[in-house]
């Protein structure tokens, strides 16, 4: 494996997240509540990934906001551009070069395999390549930095490790190269469940809850969620096992009023009404702070937009290196290598 570059002794990690408006709470649970923590150990490379978001249709009239979006609600929760850089991926056209020259190395079965594929592609007529190829534009965002490590929720695990494939595929045929990254997964975490109760939180599915939504419109949002389906009266007792909302109160409500919620779901003593609206009121509360940063961004675009372009400045520095290098191992330097 070839060194991992970083800034003085700390290791360099990456992530990215697709714009799709501003950050649901299982983007925070699982992956920019931990990104914050980390930016004091770790060089720290956060991304908007556009580029990932157009193989799923993304509207080009709304995409510019959406970036916009986005970035604010990363600068919002905490993540910071004095201790990490922050970019959006198409202002580094290096990363769509090196998913191409990964091509080279990537078979078309683990690309196949890969759930999320499977997934999105099941009720298309025709199937964009994009979809199928989106892994290897992802692993070329992290080796194009050099990533020791990438914190990310459960659901990317299949996707990391086809990077570590490509790493090492690509190690194995043209030499040391790329370090095989480490998926940092929030275990403790897992999969956040949407508010329909079964499916992964996703913008995509509508059952999400927006970290920079306004009081009202997270308890519009949360008084809707599914709970235990066979409760159906206020006082039938529930089983706050199999009930999403209970699960979403342990990262919100403390200990006490979870135990006192659980008893009293059991015995049938409190609806799930009023369940939903501890938790809503409680996730308002955490999110304060954030919705009043994200107010004087708002306020202030241009210092989001020079965020943005400090960021990609520095990152097309490293990038055009990784770039240049890999170009030199796949022997695409006719011109050093003839003069
Ligand atoms: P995306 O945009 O779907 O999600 C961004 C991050 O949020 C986490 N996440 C979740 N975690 C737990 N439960 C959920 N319901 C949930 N929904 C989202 C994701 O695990 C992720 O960490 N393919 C990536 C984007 C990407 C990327 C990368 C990530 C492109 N290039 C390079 C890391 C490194 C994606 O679609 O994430």
């Amino acid at each position: 494996m070839s060194d991992t570059p970083s800034t003085g002794a700390k290791k360099r990690i990456f992530s990215g997240m697709q714009p799709s408006g501003e950050a649901h709470l299982g983007n925070y649970l699982g992956a920019l509540r931990r990104w914050v923590g980390m930016q004091d150990d770790y060089d720290c490379i956060w991304c908007i990934v556009d580029e990932h978001a157009i193989t799923a249709g993304a509207d080009p009239a709304s995409m510019p906001a959406m970036v916009f979006d986005l970035a604010v609600s990363y600068l919002a929760v905490g993540l910071d551009p004095e201790k990490a850089i922050i970019f959006v991926q198409s202002d580094v056209p290096e990363h769509t070069e090196l998913a191409w020259l990964f091509n080279a190395v990537t078979p078309v079965g683990d690309l196949e395999r890969m759930t999320q594929y499977k997934d999105k592609s099941q009720n298309l007529e025709s199937i964009p390549a994009g979809i199928l190829n989106y892994p290897i534009l992802q692993a070329a965002d992290i080796l194009l930095y050099k990533a020791y490590g990438v914190p990310v929720g459960a659901d990317q695990k299949q996707h990391l490790e086809l990077t570590r494939e490509i790493a090492r595929k690509f190690n194995a045929a043209y030499g040391d190269t790329f370090p095989v990254t480490e998926p940092l997964i929030g275990e403790d975490v897992g999969r956040i469940v949407g508010l329909d109760g079964k499916s992964k939180m996703s913008k995509s599915l509508n059952n999400t809850v927006p970290v920079l939504s306004e009081p009202d419109d997270v308890w519009a949002r949360v008084r809707t969620a599914v709970t235990d389906p066979q409760r159906v009266r206020r006082d039938d007792p529930g089983r706050p096992e199999v009930c999403n909302v209970y699960s979403l109160h342990a990262f919100f409500t403390d200990d006490t009023t979870r135990t006192d919620i659980e008893t009293r779901c059991r015995a049938g003593t409190i609806g799930c009404v009023d369940c939903k609206r501890i938790l809503s009121d409680n996730i308002s509360d955490a999110f304060a702070p954030y919705r009043e940063r994200a107010r004087q961004y708002l306020e202030n675009p241009d210092q989001v937009r020079r965020v943005l372009n400090e960021g990609a400045e520095k990152a097309r520095v490293i990038a055009r290196e990784t770039l240049a290098e890999t170009k030199q191992r796949m022997g695409l330097n006719w011109r050093e290598a003839l003069s």
